[in-house]
């Protein structure tokens, strides 16, 4: 009997092998040769003149990246390559395209000499006052199906927008961030990262803390930018908007080196709009607004941001939509900054966290509050958060329109079951809102050199650590004790922490 046993083991084991070996195989034949795959074309510098490609192969083979003008004829642009180099099983790709004309379109194709991608499309900024883009937040999926419902949420948006020149995602890509979940975000996304440029955000899920993950994904500008392992601090100007991309996965959420380099960074723009776009959020009533880091940006970085004069920030990581009114010093502001936690375009979605307001979040801070999830879909009335509105269950996306002294944001839900008058999935427009100005009045303050070397960021090291643990232990803490009964009965109660 014994014997038999171990006869079936050995049969067995053989099988899974044999098995294993198959769908190896039969992976490695889907990505295998020189196929391009994960193709994207980012924002990198000017917009009106440059782009960042990038991509992967299996094989170690030359990058070759050809960009026609609409109708298919070669255009003279200039292509930098950089080396090829070997990254997580597979060989990865840069190209920096520049020299392009302003307010052209272009087509692209990337590989090598004998296989080409399919043809993407994007399009130059031509300068003027009038810029649209598309934001959206945390698609942060494992399976093919959660993929495809992100990539409804995004096709949603750019049926409703159809001028978008650009689409800003804020982070979280993927859930485990392994090369399965990003060819199925690949397989999901391509067509949409195919026709427009895309301005990238590192979240916390993208690469899991793998050193160097973000920058070696996506090729982006970091010729004057500030140094972090885990992601990418990049900035640009976009018609009037001067928008800059921070990293929010440093020293548990941002460095005080990063924060010179922002507050430069906006000091040497004289755009009329100043917007920041980060994966944390400084205001949040989700899961992650209870610890230090959520409550370190809100004390230290909004600083930066009210020095600056910024118009705008936006954010994720917290699956939930939420609108402040306009901030400045943490306090109720006419002249302060908008913050826009900008809900997720993906079906992973987060419950209020009732026992944070009032201790992190004030709630005559909210504008508008909406949440996404099934048999939620609360809405903020101003006294409670449990009005309810089933068109809120869905997936959620967000359009600005910059021209001249006027912003318009709008925010959508995709519904996931209810359909309009067509039989098509609703779209809610769930917040609206503009903000306007006087254009011309910002001036240039700071022209030096904003780079910061290795040495001095991990100067900036030790400093950043005591900030962060004076915050830990003087404002977070004691306020984390106070409301502990109330997170032990919100646990307890509704099974949310
Ligand atoms: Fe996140």
């Amino acid at each position: 009997m014994k014997a038999f046993k171990k006869l079936t083991a050995v049969l067995l084991a053989l099988t899974m092998i044999f098995c294993c070996a198959f769908v190896a195989s039969a992976e490695d034949e889907e990505k295998s040769g020189s196929e391009p795959f994960r193709i994207y074309c980012t924002v990198n510098g000017d917009p009106q003149t440059r782009r960042g490609f990038s991509w992967y192969t299996a094989e170690n083979v030359p990058s070759l990246v050809e960009i026609t003008d609409e109708e298919g004829e070669p255009v003279n642009a200039e292509i930098a390559y950089d080396d090829v180099f070997e990254w997580n099983g597979y060989y990865c790709h840069h190209a920096l395209v520049s020299s392009l004309e302003p307010g052209s379109v272009y087509l692209y194709t990337v590989g090598d000499e004998s296989t080409r991608s399919a043809a993407g499309t994007f399009s130059t900024d031509d300068g003027d006052q009038k810029t649209d883009f598309i934001v959206v937040a945390d698609v942060q999926a494992s399976t093919e199906e959660n993929f495809e419902k992100g990539a409804a949420t995004v096709n949603a948006a750019l049926a409703t927008m159809d001028s978008a020149e650009f689409i800003v995602s804020l982070g979280d890509f993927t859930n485990d961030s392994d090369n399965e979940e990003w060819d199925l975000y690949d397989k999901s996304f391509k067509e949409i990262n195919a026709s427009t440029t895309l301005v990238p955000i590192a979240g916390n899920h993208d690469g899991l803390g793998r050193k160097n993950w973000f920058r070696n994904m996506f090729c982006l500008d970091e010729s004057e930018s500030v140094e972090t392992d885990d992601g990418v601090n990049y900035s640009f100007d976009y018609g009037d908007c001067h928008i800059a991309v921070m990293n929010t996965n440093d020293m548990f959420s941002m460095t005080l080196a990063q924060m010179k380099w922002l507050k430069n960074d906006m000091n040497s723009t004289d755009k009329d709009w100043k917007i920041v776009c980060m994966h944390k959020s400084p205001y949040t009533l989700g899961k992650d607004g209870k610890w230090p880091d959520a409550m370190y940006l809100q004390k230290s970085l909004t600083r930066v941001l009210d020095e600056c004069g910024v118009d705008l920030v936006l954010s994720g990581h917290d699956h939930q939509y939420l609108r402040t009114k306009p901030l400045k010093g943490n306090r109720l502001n006419d002249d302060g900054s908008v913050y826009v936690l900008c809900g997720t375009a993906g079906s992973k979605r987060y419950e209020v966290r009732s026992f944070l307001a009032g201790a992190y979040l004030n709630t005559n801070f909210i504008n508008t509050l909406v949440i996404q999830k099934n048999n939620y879909g609360n809405y903020w009335n101003g006294e409670d958060w449990n009005s309810t509105d089933e068109r809120n269950i869905g997936g959620c996306f967000n359009t600005i329109s910059v021209d001249g002294g006027t912003l318009t944001f709008n925010s959508y839900i995709l519904s996931d079951e209810l359909l309009d008058e067509d039989g098509e999935r609703l779209i809610t427009n769930t917040d609206s809102f503009t903000l306007t100005k006087e254009t011309g009045k910002n001036e240039i303050t700071y022209t030096g050199d904003n780079t910061t070397s290795r040495a001095e960021y991990i100067a900036g090291l030790v400093p950043s650590f005591a900030a962060l643990a004076v915050y830990t232990f003087t404002d977070w803490l004691p306020k984390f004790l106070a409301i502990t009964p109330k997170i032990i009965y919100v646990y307890i109660t509704e099974d949310t922490f």
